[in-house]
């Protein structure tokens, strides 16, 4: 594990992370145990991950905690992750205090119940002018719901003459999205062996790396995001460019 941190480029590394927590039902249903059980383990892994990214510079890590999709799954689990969700919140607000963590969110929040609305509002109020890091968690999120939504928004501006339809460009488009405070994502990481996107910041991961591993989310720890980073950096980002303009700096 030393070893891995050792080669770890602290010069490179990604500036915004965006993790697919996937796996939690799985892990929890080898264990004979209900899915729930497997959210509830999902915690220690979101902790040691968001400590992690701390340590190593990583400026912005956005969680993938609750999809629009989601909504869908029977209700005791709904309610399970709302209840899980509010707790955590709470009682890790000191905590996101200490370590100087920015709590943010994105999604169609107003979906969620009241309580959990007030809580996170209150932490995001609480937590703003801390600078480490930015902790983004994506609840009632949907990729393709968040570019209508923006689409709504530039059109009814192009209405009231407040946007010229000449003038929309990607910056645009970009301050309508729900991470109009976030720049791109550098490093997409999904966990429990499913190799997809599902919806998950579709335009924000235009140049993303992606890296899948078989970990389940609630095993993963300190090394798997090693891993990750050190698979990231090994890679060479070309952004439409050839080889020979990024080893010139062009
Ligand atoms: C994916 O595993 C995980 C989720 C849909 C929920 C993740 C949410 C949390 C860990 C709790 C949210 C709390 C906070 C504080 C953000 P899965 O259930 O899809 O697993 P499976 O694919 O094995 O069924």
């Amino acid at each position: 594990m030393e070893e891995k941190l050792r080669s770890i480029n602290l010069h490179k590394i990604p500036n915004h992370i965006a993790i697919i927590m996937d796996g939690n039902g799985r892990w929890a249903k080898g264990k004979g145990m209900q899915r729930v059980f497997g959210h509830r383990n999902a915690l220690t892994a979101i902790r040691e991950t968001a400590d992690t990214a701390s340590e190593l510079g990583v400026q912005y890590l956005t969680m993938y905690a609750f999809s629009t999709e989601n909504w869908s799954r029977p209700k005791l689990e709904v309610n399970a992750l709302m209840n899980l969700l509010i707790s955590t919140l709470k009682k890790e607000l000191p905590e996101f205090m200490r370590k100087d963590v920015r709590v943010n969110s994105i999604g169609n929040v107003s979906q969620l119940p009241k309580s959990a609305q007030k809580v996170l509002s209150d932490v995001i109020e609480k937590t703003k002018n801390n600078k480490k890091i930015t902790l983004t968690f994506a609840l009632s999120y949907g990729a393709r719901e968040e570019i209508v939504n923006a689409i709504k928004n530039i059109s009814e501006k192009v209405v009231n003459n407040e946007i010229d339809i000449e003038k929309i460009n990607d910056k645009i488009i970009n301050n309508h999205l729900y991470t109009f405070n976030l720049p791109d994502v550098d490093l997409m990481i999904r966990t429990s062996g499913e190799q997809r996107i599902s919806n998950f910041l579709l335009w924000q991961a235009a140049y993303a790396e992606l890296y899948f591993t078989d970990v389940l989310w609630p095993d993963f720890r300190k090394e798997d995001l090693f891993d990750a980073i050190l698979d990231y950096q090994n890679r060479e980002r070309r952004f439409g460019k050839t080889s020979e303009q990024i080893d010139n700096n062009e």
